[in-house]
């Protein structure tokens, strides 16, 4: 067991949760994508456990590649200003691309992505996010595999970080507001 200490006020889905919400998005992967050549994008750094869990928990072989992208920097708000700190290696002109995400929060990352990626002539386009925050959504983006809706508390865990902190738990669990000075979230 990781010790919560004092910084984190709850677990909001056990490692148990998170698995088992994986395995059911990728059973509905490999349906839709059978027969197909499927390129997962992982958004670092958020998404890289919901990435590595779920490209494992898929039947048929993917193809997996990364971009780089910030609009957080280290504050625990959206500033909308989305930056490519890592593009992708691959050509993705006529590739069925999944992006994976870790969560969906004003959605200003994933429309930009989306609107990015669309440019660029993929077969297909979709996204698959393990979290979305419905009360903070700014732009309504069309997300085919959720894992998860969550209030609108600021989350940490699998992923998801305060000041790069807290990425490396196996669960979701909401930030106690002393850490982060409030309930500014
Ligand atoms: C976080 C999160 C999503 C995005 C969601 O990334 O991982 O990518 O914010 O927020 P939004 O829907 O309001 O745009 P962040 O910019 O913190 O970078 P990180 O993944 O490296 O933590
Ligand atoms: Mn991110
Ligand atoms: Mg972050």
């Amino acid at each position: 067991e990781k010790d919560l200490g004092a910084d984190l006020a709850k677990v909001l889905i056990p490692e148990d949760q998170l698995q088992a919400k994986v395995r059911e998005l990728a059973g509905q992967i490999d349906g839709d994508y059978a027969g197909k050549d499927l390129l997962l994008v992982g958004v670092l750094k958020g998404a890289v456990m919901i990435m590595a869990d779920l490209a494992r928990a898929l039947h048929s072989p993917a193809s997996m590649d990364w971009m780089a992208v910030s609009s957080y920097g280290s504050g625990t708000k959206s500033s909308g200003v989305v930056r490519i700190l890592k593009d992708l290696d691959t050509d993705i002109l006529n590739r069925h691309v999944l992006i994976v995400e870790d969560i969906i929060d004003s959605g200003l990352t994933l429309s930009w992505l989306v609107s990015n990626l669309r440019s660029r002539g993929p077969a297909s386009l979709e996204i698959c996010a393990l979290l979305r925050k419905p009360e903070a959504v700014k732009t309504e983006i069309g997300c085919k595999y959720l894992g998860f809706d969550i209030p609108n508390e600021f989350v940490v865990g699998y992923g998801l970080d305060y000041a790069e902190k807290y990425r490396n738990l196996p669960f979701v669990g909401t930030l106690a507001p002393h850490v982060y000075g409030g309930d500014k979230a």
